[in-house]
Formats: structure tokens, sequence, C-alpha cells
């Protein structure tokens, strides 16, 4: 049995370099559940920086678009194209700046809810 160990322990690393550079999705989702409500987003886009490059809400850098009224700028009510943008910007825009944060498909809901709810407050003014 004593022979089997490095292999083991091979296995168990090559698995950690994977896990850690490209999360598979089902783990993201076992990992990084959230409960999804416009709070949730907004504390999200300050633990991922969004603010670094984007300005939502009026507040932030101007290094990327302006995300107010990103929700209601394409015709696209059910939101798969932003939903696939913040799963993986590189599998649309292959030269993108903006970096994959592995996210959640609880948080991905989270962040289109804040966006969402931050659209919906501008509209209303
Ligand atoms: C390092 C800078 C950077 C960070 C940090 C960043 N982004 Fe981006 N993002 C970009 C750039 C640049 C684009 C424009 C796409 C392009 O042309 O490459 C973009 C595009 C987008 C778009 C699509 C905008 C449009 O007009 O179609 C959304 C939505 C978005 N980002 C959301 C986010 C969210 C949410 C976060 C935080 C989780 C975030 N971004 C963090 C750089 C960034």
């Amino acid at each position: 049995m004593r022979r089997f160990w490095p292999l083991a322990v091979l296995i168990l690393l090559v698995a950690g370099i994977w896990f850690w550079l490209n999360p598979p999705r089902f783990w993201l989702n076992m990992t990084k559940r959230v409960e999804p409500s416009p709070e949730v987003g907004a504390q999200l886009v300050e633990k991922y920086q969004c603010r670094r490059c984007h300005r939502i809400g009026g507040e932030g850098a101007l290094k990327a678009p302006d995300l107010s009224g990103i929700t209601k700028r394409v015709d696209d009510p059910a939101h798969v194209t932003l939903r696939l943008w913040l799963r993986n910007p590189r599998a649309i825009k292959p030269n993108t700046a903006m970096p994959n944060f592995h996210l959640s498909d609880t948080e991905i809901e989270a962040i289109l809810l804040y966006l969402e709810a931050l659209d919906e407050a501008e509209a209303s003014q």
C-alpha cells in the first residue's frame, strides 16, 4: 500500500492547482453560495473592487465603461449576455482587460440585482 502514497499526493496536488487556477462551476457554486439580493450584490461589488475600473452608481474609476444603465442598455430582458460576461469575460472578448473573478451563479445573480436596482433608481429620478 505504501508505494501508492506518492501517486495520491500527486493527484491531490494536480487537483489543487486545477481548482485554484480554473475552479469548475460546481465548485464555485458550492463554495461561494450567497443569497441573491441587491444588498449582497453591493457587498460583492466592494469585495471584488469593480469600482477600481468601473463607475457604478456614480462612484468609481472610468478605466472601463460606466455601468450606469447597463441592465437597460441591451434589449435582453433575461440578461443572458451580462450573465455570460460576468461568468468569464474572456470567453466573450478574448483580449479584454476585465479579469475573470470566478463568480458563482448566485454571486452573478446578486450583482445583477444590485445593478438593476441602481438602474431602476436612476430611471425613476
Ligand atoms: C481591471 C479592470 C476591471 C475590473 C476590476 C472590472 N471590470 Fe468590468 N470591464 C472592464 C473592461 C475594460 C470592460 C469593457 C470590455 C472591453 O471592451 O474589454 C468591462 C466590461 C464590463 C461589463 C460590460 C459593459 C458593457 O458596456 O457591455 C460589465 C457588466 C462589467 N464589466 C461588470 C464588472 C463587474 C460586476 C466587476 C466586478 C465584479 C467588474 N466589471 C470589474 C474592466 C474591469
